[in-house]
């Protein structure tokens, strides 16, 4: 089964949306994807498990081709699909698409990107088959108001990909997006390896706020092969500081969220890069011991959610949500004589009393 652990890569999307938070379609192009596909290798993300890059909306030309086929945007991306995927695996990398139910993309209803049948409406078979012709590896499924647009109901229009993939290549990963309108969680783990359950997550504080606080109830939901997922990263963009980043990325990885950077990876400070690399928050997201992270504390603005480790130990992300240095002490939730050690700096904690800047937070384990 694919997806045993939370899938790492690096998306289009998040990257070639402008500060107004609308789709630069100009910029979305071959170059730029292989360009960012070559900066995971050389900064060492691809090593770190950064291993899917996932082409998003806005490739596609304005028809399909005489086989009825997807087809790359002829001036962005005209040396065709399968030639893009070729050289993602060329690279050591595995190629994601994107590809929608109905027959309208988002950036079609929300950006009028132009184009004519570019859904797999009735077209599921055929794209299916083509995605396993270029070697797809990873498929975002995503649902941009089917039901209005055309009629389609949630789990069935779902089920119909996830079967035919299925035929094609059970490799394939299998990411679908509705945006919890539907609930996804209780029916989506049958057949697809991760459900958006938020609508998008935006580049500053409030939105990963609004998204951390949809995730309370999801903790049962996930498993090995199946995973709830809070959205992209938006670590590296838009209005984030270094420490709303950090939030960002250790309260993703103790939710084992999917790990899918959105940052143009050619340009990023150190700071964000050695952020995204950091092997032991890393190794808490991909890690199962049990159950995906759950809030376990939440008062005066701290919050402290809490997941078990295969090791045996637990994994917690104390969060400062105040807008105010904020203290917390550790003995209040853990027992006296327990052994913490900050993930992010691998010392060990000795004063039981965490102080955190705003919005701000720490990382660590416990036994
Ligand atoms: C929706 C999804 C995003 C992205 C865009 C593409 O908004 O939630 O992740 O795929 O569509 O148009």
């Amino acid at each position: 089964m694919p997806a045993l652990t939370p899938p790492m890569g690096w998306n289009t999307w998040n990257r070639f949306l402008d500060e107004n938070h609308r789709a630069d379609f100009d910029a979305t192009t071959e170059t730029a994807v292989l360009e960012q596909a070559r900066a995971l290798v050389d900064t060492g993300l691809a090593a770190a498990g950064y291993n899917y890059v996932v082409m998003d909306d806005c490739y596609q030309s304005f028809r399909r081709d005489y086989r009825g086929r997807l087809v790359g945007h002829p001036h962005r991306f005209k040396s065709g699909i399968k030639c893009l995927a070729d050289e993602i695996h060329a690279l050591g990398l595995k190629f994601g698409i994107y590809a929608v139910p109905g027959s309208q993309t988002c950036a079609q209803q929300y950006f009028d990107y132009h184009g004519l049948d570019l859904g797999s409406l009735n077209y599921e078979q055929v794209d299916a088959e083509a995605f396993s012709e270029w070697g797809v590896d990873y498929v975002k499924y995503d649902w941009c108001r089917a039901h209005i647009n055309d009629g389609l109901k949630a789990p069935e229009a779902f089920k119909k990909m996830a079967d035919e993939l299925k035929r094609v290549n059970p490799d394939i990963v299998y990411s679908i997006s509705e945006y919890g309108l539907f609930e996804s969680h209780l029916w989506a783990p049958e057949f697809a390896n991760l459900w958006r359950t938020t609508d998008d997550l935006l580049p500053h504080w409030d939105s990963v706020m609004r998204t951390l606080d949809q995730q309370v109830d999801l903790f049962p939901y996930s498993r090995p092969g199946h995973w709830n997922d809070p959205d992209m990263l938006q670590v590296g963009n838009g209005t984030l500081t270094p420490a709303e980043n950090r939030t960002h990325f250790f309260l993703w990885a103790i939710l084992n969220a999917p790990l899918m950077a959105g940052n143009d990876l050619t340009k990023m400070s150190d700071e964000t890069l050695n952020l995204l690399k950091h092997p032991g928050v890393i190794a808490i997201d991909q890690d199962w011991g049990g159950s995906q992270g759950r809030l376990v504390h939440n008062r005066e603005g701290m919050q402290m959610w809490e997941k078990p480790m295969s090791s045996g130990g637990v994994a917690s992300v104390l969060v400062n949500r105040n807008e105010v240095t904020t203290s917390f002490n550790l003995v209040e939730r853990y027992r006296q004589g327990s052994t913490y050690v900050d993930v992010w700096s691998g010392d060990q904690i000795n004063d039981t009393v965490i102080s955190l800047a705003p919005h701000d937070s720490i990382i660590f384990t416990s036994r």
